[in-house]
């Protein structure tokens, strides 16, 4: 029903909904007001719109057997491509800029810490905002990138830029005021950068210091997508009369990046689990959350989606941006869980369960994701286990 998948994580405007009625986005400040920034401020750009081009995900270096999967993860950010796509998604980067420029108080003269700073950007912003400097740290090559734009937009004497990992480098000075970081994977979680950042925070950042931002939250709810799932999921059944439902067994495992119409909401939404990065520890990114979804009528459901906002509440005014399928499209999409019954629920009943979402115990960038799930209604009596991977 209306959604597509695009195999490389290419922005998408063609699905853009804004619908200001949903719960978490109208506590967040992204409405076109928030969009416009004081004058001297703006960085003239020639076009600030979500681009229908094929923005790819390269990863530069495929087919080296000696390389681990952290050097691919790496190696993927020191391609333009992947920054071109994050730089490109208007929701994600005009909301730091938003939070950085509308919240000066916040930087001037502090000391911030850019956690994997890609090409610079939000150092930059940073830096116009009137921080005393700042420390941008990224271990792609893109670093080489960052310095060479840091010099070239006349701010080199503002921001550093250190070429390593966070968890090797030794920075300057032995304290900052703020970490800025943008870490959040699909599915909030999956690449684990938080992680990343947590490190920073525990070894550099001051007692009162701050971390933007500062919340990040995971929601679920429930879906009807006959049409997508019997072409990715049961194509499997029967292909050209040779059964291959070994295959189909991976393919539901595996869940799915992409764009969700709102219309097919059957469900109401669910909070999972806030993450409070100031005050987290390492380990809470494991966790099982209880979930109940009230049908808002009746319909099939197909399959579970997950998405997530973030928030930044230590600026004047509320600000963050959300990934849900009621909200402006960004390259995060939503991540949806095909279940493998379809089950019937009318209106008023409900689908309870739980997610438990933990760490890959081999490969720590990934997720594993386990869902139980039940109905007990008027037309579907069910209940059912399923283990997922995002890889
Ligand atoms: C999601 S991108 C964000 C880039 C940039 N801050 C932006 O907003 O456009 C995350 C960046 O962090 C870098 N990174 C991830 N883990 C890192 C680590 N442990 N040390 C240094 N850089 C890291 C990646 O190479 C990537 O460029």
């Amino acid at each position: 029903m209306g959604r597509r998948r695009s195999n490389n994580g290419g922005s998408s405007s063609s699905s853009n909904i804004e619908n200001n009625n949903h719960p978490q986005v109208t506590k967040l400040c992204i409405d076109d007001d928030d969009n416009e920034l004081p004058e001297e401020m703006i960085t003239p750009t020639t076009d600030q719109s979500m681009s229908e081009a094929d923005n790819s995900t390269a990863v530069v270096g495929g087919g080296d057997d000696d390389k681990t999967s952290a050097d691919y993860y790496f190696d993927s950010y020191s391609h333009f491509g992947i920054h071109e796509e994050m730089l490109k998604d208007t929701v994600r980067t005009k909301t730091y800029q938003n939070v950085i420029y509308k919240n000066t108080f916040l930087f001037k003269d502090k000391i911030v810490l850019d956690v994997g700073a890609g090409t610079g950007i939000l150092s930059l912003f940073c830096a116009k905002a009137g921080a005393k400097h700042v420390y941008a740290i990224e271990c792609s090559q893109m670093a080489d990138m960052a310095k060479q734009i840091v010099e070239t937009n006349g701010f080199s004497n503002v921001i550093t830029v250190l070429k390593g990992k966070v968890e090797e480098i030794e920075l300057p000075v032995p304290k900052v005021d703020i970490i800025i970081s943008e870490w959040m994977g699909y599915f909030l979680l999956f690449e684990n950068m938080l992680d990343t950042v947590l490190y920073a925070r525990n070894k550099w950042l001051v007692n009162d210091g701050i971390v933007l931002p500062d919340k990040a939250s995971l929601y679920v709810t429930a879906i009807e997508d006959h049409e997508y799932k019997e072409d990715k999921i049961e194509f499997w059944n029967d292909v050209y009369g040779f059964d291959m439902k070994c295959i189909k067994k991976q393919s539901i495992m595996e869940p799915l990046v992409d764009t969700v119409d709102q219309n097919q909401i059957v469900t109401n939404y669910q909070l999972l689990k806030t993450m409070d990065i100031l005050k987290m520890a390492s380990g809470d990114v494991s966790f099982t959350a209880p979930f109940k979804l009230r049908a808002e009528r009746s319909d099939y459901i197909h399959a579970l989606v997950a998405y997530f906002d973030v928030s930044f509440t230590q600026c004047h005014k509320l600000m963050g941006f959300s990934t849900g399928p009621r909200s402006r499209t960004t390259h995060w999409k939503q991540t949806v869980l095909y279940l493998e019954d379809v089950l019937t629920i009318c209106e008023g009943e409900v689908l309870s369960g739980s997610m438990t979402v933990s760490q890959n115990k081999k490969n720590p960038r990934d997720v594993d994701i386990t869902l139980k799930y039940e109905l007990n209604g008027q037309r579907s009596k069910i209940s059912g286990t399923q283990h997922y991977k995002m890889r």
